[in-house]
């Protein structure tokens, strides 16, 4: 190779990577290691991370300002025309960077060969990463706040709506949809808290480690990290370019975010299903089937149920690609964006679609309460009552449970039975009995059973409203 390579000859592949290379590399291998049609999705962060690295360079005199100003020029050239759809990748130049860099030099000369004084692509991929990950951080930290929106809004327009709560999927205790959507928002917080707590951990600075061990200029790191937005700078270069713990962690929360919205997939089926009949989904979320005129099929939570082993894989697979790797750099840390890149994609769009749809639930308050009218959902407020009249709680739980006895036999509801056939159907001592008194038929109600759970936390009306209020004041 002449020793004036031309600027289209940059790490051009074909013509091998320098002169220590005496053939050029293989077609096949230059397919299986190329990653430029993925990580071209870096491309405005590199630039970003590039133009930072570029002005601490200058403001330290390790290149001229006027190189600098080439290098802005240059940068903000090739970002209109990446933003344009104009830029023409190539496989031969690999990945995102090398391509980046070889338009560079080709728009502004010598220049663009300066631009990699003083760093190597193992801590710029590591920086843009970080710099991705972080705006897709705050992205998804505002789409689970408006799905909690959502949420709080049909929580608050259904707020007194009696359904039965499950246990064992057996009906349990009446409590409030209102509540049970709430159940949720917690969810949704703790995920959002989560990803805050993340991205203290992505929002830190690899530049500087250059390939594993440092750089021989006189750099200045802390310059680079404020003009890029970090926090701070990793502190060991060997951990800087090879630590992924950040995309590890970021895809364990969304792991969790997947499960909870899997969770609440599966109830929205099951609410959905015309033998549980409690709610109908907008149309819009919804398809019907190529055969079966009659069918309309809650694709929407469906699919998302599925797509939460996506995202439990793209977990796996940053764990594995990480596990036998030494320090520092290894080709293997490629294979950790396209995981990570479906992970942010697939929750993203996941958290933006239910927002949609949690707004177009509408709610079937008969079939809810007839469900909660069957299974005896009051007996532990029965159970409860005998107690307050001062009863030990083991004694009334065997009470009520002979009165269900007596209740199912006779495929009655405990609010079926009158005062003396209540009293009876307990086999309690006949002094015992006149513990039971007209006012029990209160708490053996529905609406009387859910207001009663009248504490912070409990499934009351009340309280679901003031948890509301306070979800929405912060
Ligand atoms: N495309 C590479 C990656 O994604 C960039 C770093 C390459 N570094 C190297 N020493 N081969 O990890």
């Amino acid at each position: 190779m002449s020793h004036q390579t031309s600027n289209s000859q940059l790490h051009n592949k074909s013509a091998g990577w320098s002169a220590l290379f005496s053939e050029p590399m293989s077609e096949l291998v230059k397919r299986y290691t190329a990653s430029v049609f993925f990580d071209k999705r870096l491309a405005l962060f590199d630039i970003a991370g590039s133009l930072a690295h570029a002005q601490m360079l200058s403001e330290q005199g390790i290149v001229s300002n006027q190189d600098f100003s080439d290098i802005q020029r240059g940068l903000e050239q090739i970002k209109s025309e990446i933003q344009a759809g104009t830029f023409e990748w190539q496989l031969d130049l690999e990945d995102v960077h090398l391509n980046i860099e070889a338009r560079l030099t080709s728009l502004v000369g010598m220049a663009g060969k300066r631009l990699h004084t003083g760093r190597s692509r193992n801590d710029q991929v590591a920086t843009d990463i970080r710099l991705w990950l972080r705006a897709q951080i705050d992205d998804i930290i505002v789409a689970l706040s408006n799905l909690r929106t959502g949420l709080l809004d049909v929580a608050e327009r259904e707020a007194a709506t009696i359904l039965p709560g499950f246990t064992h999927l057996q009906v349990a205790q009446p409590i409030t949809f209102g509540h049970h959507l709430l159940a949720y928002v917690n969810m949704f917080a703790r995920d959002a808290e989560r990803m805050v707590d993340t991205r203290k951990r992505v929002n830190r600075l690899p530049l500087g480690a250059a390939a594993l061990a440092g750089t021989t200029y006189p750099i200045k790191r802390e310059r680079v990290a404020e003009l890029l937005g970090f926090d701070e700078v990793c502190t060991n270069s060997l951990d800087a370019v090879s630590d992924r713990d950040f995309a590890i962690e970021f895809c364990a929360a969304a792991s969790l975010i997947m499960m909870h919205i899997s969770r609440l997939s599966e109830e929205l089926v099951n609410w959905m299903s015309p033998r549980v009949g409690f709610i109908d989904l907008a149309d819009r979320f919804c398809t019907g089937s190529s055969i079966m005129p009659q069918k309309k099929n809650p694709d929407v939570p469906e699919l998302a149920r599925g797509k939460t082993g996506r995202v439990y894989g793209d977990l796996m697979s940053l764990l594995t690609l990480m596990k036998g790797q030494p320090l520092a750099y290894n080709k293997d840390n490629q294979e950790d964006k396209e995981p990570l890149f479906d992970a942010v994609d697939t929750v993203l769009e996941t958290l933006l679609i239910f927002t949609e749809m949690v707004q177009g639930i509408t709610v079937k308050p008969e079939n809810m309460r007839a469900a909660a009218l069957q299974g005896f959902a009051t007996a532990t407020d029965l159970a409860d009552y005998l107690v307050k009249k001062g009863l030990p709680f083991r004694d009334a739980h065997e009470a009520v449970a002979h009165a269900v006895k007596i209740c199912t036999h006779k495929k009655c509801d405990l609010a079926d039975l009158n005062l003396a056939e209540l009293r009876a159907a307990t086999d309690l001592s006949a002094e015992q009995q006149t513990l039971i008194e007209a006012d029990v038929s209160h708490c053996l109600t529905l609406e009387g059973s859910v207001a009663a759970r009248n504490h912070v936390g409990g499934t009351a009306p009340e309280q679901v409203r003031a948890e509301i209020a306070k979800w929405r004041s912060q």
